[in-house]
């Protein structure tokens, strides 16, 4: 483990007025960039350019007049408050009008919601986190976090799987990793194509590149569908780490985000408030959520 300074984190900003967990404040799209055929990236401003106030796994829920609103992980991180950023994938309704807007078009905004990652708890530890697909979006805000606040942490491992080259995300990001210091990245595809000159197969492919961990000192967090989080917390736990050291996020079906509804329920837990971070020993009550 290298050096970290354990110290207090820094504030993530003021916290949203209150009144907006139900009502949402109309935001500004700066920009939208594509990532991939399916998902864009929005850089959302605030009324008067306040930080969102948020922790990196917070959700916000995005809503467009007339159409719908939707949950969307925030992935970026809140020590970059000016914008905050959403990845969303173009699956439905919303989603698909949201990928019909362009900077300049206006927006609701409730949150931030639901429980995070405890970036407090993990300061002055070395960090490993596995991302698989959009898993990457709520982690990007993570490892931004990290990044910008390297000193606070130790060793800092970054793993992350997509099905195809055409499906990563955030590539600007990626490339950048891969040649910082500041983190040990490595990436794969579970399907290359010609031009793939990387590594291939399922993200547990990566763990012969992990060096030894001292598990009581790491914190792992993994983020990605059902499949891959049964196989990489197996390989995470056959290295003694213990269940209290190990995130997971959760996807649920939601509709309020606030506890009221009930649509986002798993076994009797309502994931929009308990979650969607949970640690590896509640989530293995939530049966429902991961089988
Ligand atoms: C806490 C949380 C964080 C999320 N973060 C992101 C994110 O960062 N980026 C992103 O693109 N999406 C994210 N999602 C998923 C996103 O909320 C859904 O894709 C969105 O609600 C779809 O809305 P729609 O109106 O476009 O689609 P709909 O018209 O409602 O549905 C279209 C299709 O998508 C399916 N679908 C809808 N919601 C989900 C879901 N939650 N899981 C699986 N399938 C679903 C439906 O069954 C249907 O087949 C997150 C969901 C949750 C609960
Ligand atoms: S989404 Fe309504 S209770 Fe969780």
């Amino acid at each position: 483990m290298t050096t970290a300074t354990p110290t207090t984190a820094p504030d993530a900003g003021p916290s949203p007025p209150a009144g907006s967990v139900y009502l949402p404040v109309p935001a500004e799209i700066t920009a939208v960039s594509k990532l991939t055929e399916l998902e864009n990236l929005y850089a959302i401003r605030l009324p008067e350019g306040r930080p969102l106030g948020h922790q990196p796994g917070q959700f916000v829920q995005v809503s467009v007049l007339g159409v719908g609103e939707c949950p969307i992980s925030v992935c970026s991180s809140p020590t970059r408050p000016e914008t905050f950023q959403l990845c969303i994938r173009r699956v439905g309704a919303v989603t698909d009008h949201l990928h019909r807007l362009e900077a300049g078009a206006e927006i609701g905004i409730r949150g931030p919601l639901g429980h995070g990652f405890d970036v407090r708890e993990m300061q002055g530890k070395d960090i490993f986190i596995v991302a698989g697909g959009l898993g990457l979006a709520p982690v990007r805000s993570l490892v931004q976090y990290v990044l910008d606040e390297r000193s606070r942490f130790g060793d800092f491992h970054l793993f992350y799987g997509a099905r195809t080259p055409a499906e990563l995300l955030f590539r600007e990001d990626l490339t950048r990793w891969r040649e910082s210091n500041a983190v040990d990245f490595y990436v794969t595809v579970d399907r290359p194509d010609e031009q793939w000159r990387g590594k291939s197969g399922v993200v547990t492919r990566l763990f012969t590149e992990l060096p030894p961990l001292d598990p009581e000192e790491t914190m792992v967090v993994i983020v990605g569908p059902p499949i891959m989080f049964k196989f990489v917390v197996l390989e995470v736990l056959s290295r003694r780490v213990p269940q209290k050291n190990i995130y997971c996020s959760l996807e649920r079906r939601m509709e309020c985000g606030v506890g009221k509804c009930g649509h986002c329920q798993a076994n009797n837990v309502y994931v929009c408030l308990e979650g969607p971070v949970f640690k590896y020993g509640q989530l293995k009550a939530l049966r429902e959520a991961i089988e």
